[in-house]
């Protein structure tokens, strides 16, 4: 379908005005969606941004911590997953896949307190003197959980960072989401190289969100290159 970009631009700024956002809520297992918090930990703030950077909502979003009433999917290392969103990705900014294992046996259990590896960064391109980036207007996404990855329990985390108000430090929006998986397969490989999330405010590990880090806290509309926050994507 074609659709003329101002039109876009024009229904997309009109959307904005209601505060309306977007919010992950399912899991997609090889091309299938799975229904809306099956897999993924319902959150209780709607279509709200996080933007407090050491808040533990910045985990899997408000309401999160636990996910009790919330299905653990069966995957396969090596396989293409993915999330939808409830409507388009229009904040320009980074799509982020992070990945948590479980520290506790039952991953519905699991407040997300150990390390976060990324596995997926959809990144700015730059076209001549300003910023574009592949998720925009995205409804869903696809990315690869490592084939060397240890079967196990593990959290997905999608994260899209919306950056349109980012010049201040704590104004960029963190869209975010987890999935519980149980991961099978004959990988051997322990994600490492991580984060905390949030970071730890005294101790900060290197990699660690700060809200004056350069891919958090930046004037979009003047910068001519980008990269996203955190470490490099783990491939396993
Ligand atoms: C996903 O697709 C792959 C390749 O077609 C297949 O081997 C695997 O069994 C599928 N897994 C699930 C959970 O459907
Ligand atoms: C995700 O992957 C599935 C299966 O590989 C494919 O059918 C689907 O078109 C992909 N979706 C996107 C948004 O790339």
């Amino acid at each position: 379908m074609k659709i003329f970009p101002t039109l876009l631009c024009l229904s997309a700024a009109a959307v904005d005005v209601v505060s309306a956002h977007y919010r992950f809520m399912s899991l997609t297992i090889n091309g299938t969606k799975t229904a809306d918090y099956q897999y993924v930990r319902q959150n209780n703030n709607y279509q709200d941004p996080i933007e407090a950077i050491n808040n533990w909502n910045m985990r899997c979003n408000a309401g999160a911590l636990q996910g009790l009433k919330t299905k653990t999917a069966q995957v396969e290392a090596g396989q293409t997953l993915g999330f939808s969103l409830d409507r388009m990705i229009f904040h320009p900014g980074p799509l982020q896949t992070w990945i948590s294992r479980s520290t506790v046996p039952d991953v519905s259990q699991y407040d997300g307190s150990g390390e976060w590896v990324k596995i997926q960064s959809d990144d700015a391109k730059v076209q001549g003197t300003v910023l574009s980036w592949p998720n925009w207007y995205i409804t869903e996404y696809n990315f690869t959980l490592p084939a060397s990855i240890a079967p196990g329990q593990y959290l997905i985390r999608a994260e899209h960072i919306g950056l349109h108000l980012a010049q201040e430090a704590g104004r960029a929006q963190f869209f975010v989401s987890c999935a519980q998986v149980q991961v099978t397969g004959s990988g051997t490989n322990i994600p490492t190289g991580g984060i905390r999330i949030p970071g730890d405010p005294v101790a900060y590990l290197p990699r660690d969100y700060q809200a004056t880090d350069p891919g958090i806290m930046l004037d979009i509309n003047h910068a001519t290159s980008y990269t996203a926050p955190g470490p490099a994507v783990w491939t396993g």
